[in-house]
C-alpha cells in the first residue's frame, strides 16, 4: 500500500494536469483550502465546495483575493450537479468530502462518494477522477470510521465508476486514480517512476485523536539498499581506522 498524506499529492496533480491538458480542477471538501490553493497555481479553474458554513466563510473570506478559486458552500453533490453541465470540459475531480472531526460538516450524513462519481461521469466521462482515503475503501477500516463515514465499499465504487463504460482504475499511495480506459500508458509509466513511499501509519482506536503516529520508513527500495550495505560500510570504516592506526 502507499502512503497517507494530506492533500492531493502534488506530484501526482501536476502529473494529471500535463498529461491530460486539464485546465479546471474540482474539489469536494474544501477543508483549509491548501489543496484549492495549491490547484490556483496550476489549473486556470478551481471549484471547491464545502459544507460547513463556518469553515466555508473562514476560507472564502481568508482567501478572497485568490481570483482564481471559486469556494462555493454546499453539499457536494448538489453543487456539483450545478458545476458540471452536460459536456464539461475534462476536469480533475479530488473526492475528499466527509466529516472530519471537530466542526467539519457531515458527520449525520451518507457518504456522498457514490452519488459524486455518478454525476460526474454524467457530465462527461472523460473527467479525471481522484478518490482521497483510499486506504480506507480498500480495507475494513477502524470502528470508529465505519461508524463515522459510513464509506463504499472498493466494488460499489468500482461499479459505480464503470457504469458509463470501462475505465482504468488504480491505488497510488492513498489515492484511487481513475481515468478513461483510453490513456493509462504515461500514468503506469508515472506511478513506476515514483517508487513506492512507505508509511506505517498507526492509525488511533479512537475518534478524536486524530490521525495517529506515522512514522516515515521512506523509500523502501532504497532503504533496503542502505541497511544492505551498512555491514560493509561499518567494516571499511573499521579497518581503515585500523591501518591508520598502525
Ligand atoms: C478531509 S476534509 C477536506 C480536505 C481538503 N480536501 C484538502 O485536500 O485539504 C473534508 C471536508 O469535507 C467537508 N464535507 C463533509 N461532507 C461534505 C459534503 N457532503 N459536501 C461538501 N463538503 C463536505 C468537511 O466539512 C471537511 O471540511
Amino acid at each position: 500500500m502507499g502512503s497517507v498524506y494530506p492533500g492531493i499529492p502534488t506530484v501526482l496533480g501536476k502529473f494529471l494536469q500535463k498529461e491530460y491538458d486539464l485546465s479546471t480542477f474540482i474539489e469536494t471538501g474544501t477543508w483549509m483550502a491548501s489543496t484549492a490553493l495549491w490547484a490556483a497555481s496550476f489549473f486556470q479553474e478551481v471549484y471547491t465546495i464545502e459544507l460547513s458554513e463556518k469553515i466555508y466563510k473562514y476560507v472564502s473570506d481568508r482567501y478572497k483575493r485568490v481570483e482564481n478559486v471559486h469556494f462555493i458552500c454546499g453539499a457536494s453533490s448538489s453543487e456539483l450537479s450545478s458545476i458540471l453541465v452536460d459536456g464539461f470540459r475534462p476536469a480533475l475531480l479530488w473526492l475528499d468530502a466527509h466529516w472530519s472531526d471537530g466542526d467539519t460538516g457531515g458527520e449525520n450524513m451518507p457518504c456522498p462518494l457514490l452519488d459524486e462519481i455518478k454525476i460526474i461521469l454524467r457530465s462527461n466521462p472523460e473527467h479525471i477522477i481522484l478518490i482521497d482515503d483510499a486506504r480506507l475503501i480498500l480495507v475494513s477500516p477502524p470502528k470508529y470510521i465505519r461508524e463515522t463515514h459510513d464509506l463504499p465499499s472498493y466494488v460499489e465504487v468500482l461499479n459505480v465508476l464503470d457504469s458509463s463504460g470501462p475505465r482504468y482504475t488504480v491505488m497510488w499511495r492513498d489515492v484511487l486514480i481513475s481515468v478513461p480506459n483510453s490513456r493509462t500508458d504515461s500514468l503506469n509509466s508515472f506511478i513506476k517512476a515514483q517508487g513506492d513511499l512507505v508509511f506505517f501509519n498507526l492509525l488511533d482506536p479512537e475518534p478524536g485523536s486524530n490521525i495517529g503516529i506515522r512514522a516515515i520508513i521512506g523509500y523502501w527500495g532504497r532503504a533496503f539498499r542502505a541497511l544492505r550495505c551498512l555491514p560493509g560500510a561499518i567494516s571499511r570504516k573499521f579497518h581503515a581506522g585500523v591501518r591508520e592506526i598502525l
